[in-house]
């Protein structure tokens, strides 16, 4: 695919089909994903992939409960409490994999690394015919003892990026940007 055509075209998706995902396509993404850019070349990444749906479920609902209970400073909770509250809300979308990229490195770029990666990474799903969101949501509960306790994550991983992968079951219409602000400086 064209690459502006892959820039132009991502989109958050949030409706699947339960195909499953090949590993071997998984596999192609996150190799994607490592072509980024990493401060003095730390590559500072590590990929846990889930595609248990049991678990997916039960990270779901766990990180729903967490949010209504203890919301992120910053976040508008008024804005999501209803949605939170909705038992039939799955943040996940019922999505069949989750691709969380983890810092694995304690250096003060290695956050922004994985992030990199995780672009490289939505932008070559959506190349390769499937959906990708980022999931915020989940954040919480991931870093918490008990979910980093769920994916058997090792001491040293943080947890940067829930991306969710799947087979797209629906468009999805285009956010409008807002006009940049830019300032020149000739
Ligand atoms: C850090 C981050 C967290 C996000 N968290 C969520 C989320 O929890 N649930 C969700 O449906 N979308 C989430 N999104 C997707 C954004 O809502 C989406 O990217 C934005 O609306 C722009 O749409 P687009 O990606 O289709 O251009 C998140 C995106 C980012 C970058």
């Amino acid at each position: 695919m064209d690459l502006e055509q892959a820039i132009y075209g991502r989109r958050a998706t949030r409706a699947y089909t339960h195909e499953a995902i090949d590993p071997a396509v998984l596999e192609a993404v996150i190799d994607a994903a490592i072509q980024a850019p990493s401060a003095m070349d730390g590559q500072p990444w590590g990929f846990c992939i889930l595609r248990n749906p049991a678990l997916l479920d039960r990270i779901a609902d766990e990180a729903k409960a967490l949010m209504l209970r203890n919301p992120s400073p910053g976040l508008a909770l008024h804005r999501f409490e209803e949605m939170l509250e909705n038992p039939d809300f799955h943040i996940f979308y019922h999505a069949p994999a989750l691709i969380l990229i983890c810092s694995t490195k304690d250096s003060p770029w290695s956050q922004i690394d994985c992030i990199l990666a995780a672009q490289n990474l939505m932008l070559a799903a959506y190349g390769k015919g499937l959906g990708t969101c980022w999931i915020g949501f989940a954040q919480s509960w991931l870093e918490t003892d008990e979910g980093r306790a769920a994916l058997g994550l090792p001491a040293t991983w943080r947890p940067v990026a829930p991306i969710i992968v799947g087979r797209p079951s629906g468009g999805e219409p285009a956010p409008p940007r807002q006009k940049p602000e830019l300032l020149w400086r000739d």
